[in-house]
């Protein structure tokens, strides 16, 4: 494993310059390729500059790679984050349907899911870009501690915190699924360019671990430090504790 720390660090000094800086790096990484294809996280953190793409009127055209979702929702469940996606980013850009690589949470046998994803991989090659946001814990995707840089698409038990941390977006504790579908860290760090988003004081702690420490899988997004193109774009708040 080599730890290349040649990552860029995007720092906005508000709410405004964050949104331009993300919703920019990520329309110019688009533009680098033909038919770009792209991984895209949900999440509170991206929604402003999913809210840019919308009200930018730029037609954009992307084959999307689901980074992770839920088990066993039905297919117009409001928790599914295919649909949460499909409502702030796919359906306003006119993404074609064929063109949504993502899992089916209510597939009874979930690992023809994991199969399938796989499959579309080593068919397609890795992704051209890659948008994360990165747990309290260090996960990346729903790559929960401990996972390591060789973990691969794959269904897992979501830990406490995250459950915790993902209940605050139903108001309703009971119905959060405990098991997740993601792509490992494997299949993400092949990406070809990644952009990491941060915002929040909440974040700072664990953004400092997960630049340098030693990639270790207790902090999977660590494991980001051995990428060659690695963007993180931060609020001074995420910030905070790496500029002390
Ligand atoms: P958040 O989630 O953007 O809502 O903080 C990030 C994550 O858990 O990956």
């Amino acid at each position: 494993m080599i730890r290349q720390n040649n990552y860029k660090i995007i720092s906005s000094k508000n709410a405004v310059e964050f949104v331009k800086s993300s919703a920019d790096r990520f329309l110019n990484f688009l533009s680098q390729f033909e038919t770009p294809t792209v991984i895209l996280p949900t999440g509170n953190t991206p929604l402003p500059m999913y809210k840019a793409l919308r009200e930018s009127g730029k037609k954009l055209n992307f084959t999307y790679l689901q980074l992770d979702e839920y088990l066993g929702l039905e297919p117009d469940s409001q928790r599914l984050f295919s649909n949460w996606l499909a409502q702030e980013v796919l359906d306003p850009m006119e993404i074609p349907y064929d063109q949504r690589i993502i899992f089916r949470s209510d597939n009874l046998f979930p690992q023809d899911e994991v199969d399938k994803m796989q499959g579309w991989f080593e068919e397609n090659g890795p992704a051209d870009i890659a948008v994360l946001g990165i747990g309290s814990n260090g996960h990346i995707g729903f790559n929960e501690p401990p996972s390591d840089e060789n973990t691969r698409t794959r269904i897992v038990e979501l830990r406490p915190e995250t459950l915790k941390a993902n209940n605050a977006y139903w108001q309703d504790e009971k119905k959060t699924p405990e098991q997740v579908f993601t792509l490992g860290i494997s299949e993400i760090l092949k990406s070809k360019k990644i952009i990491l988003l941060v915002t929040g004081k909440s974040k700072a702690k664990i953004l400092k671990k997960a630049l340098t420490e030693e990639p270790n899988p207790n902090t999977p997004a660590s494991y980001l430090q051995t990428h060659p193109d690695v963007t993180v774009i931060a609020d001074k708040e995420a910030l905070s504790e790496l500029k002390a």
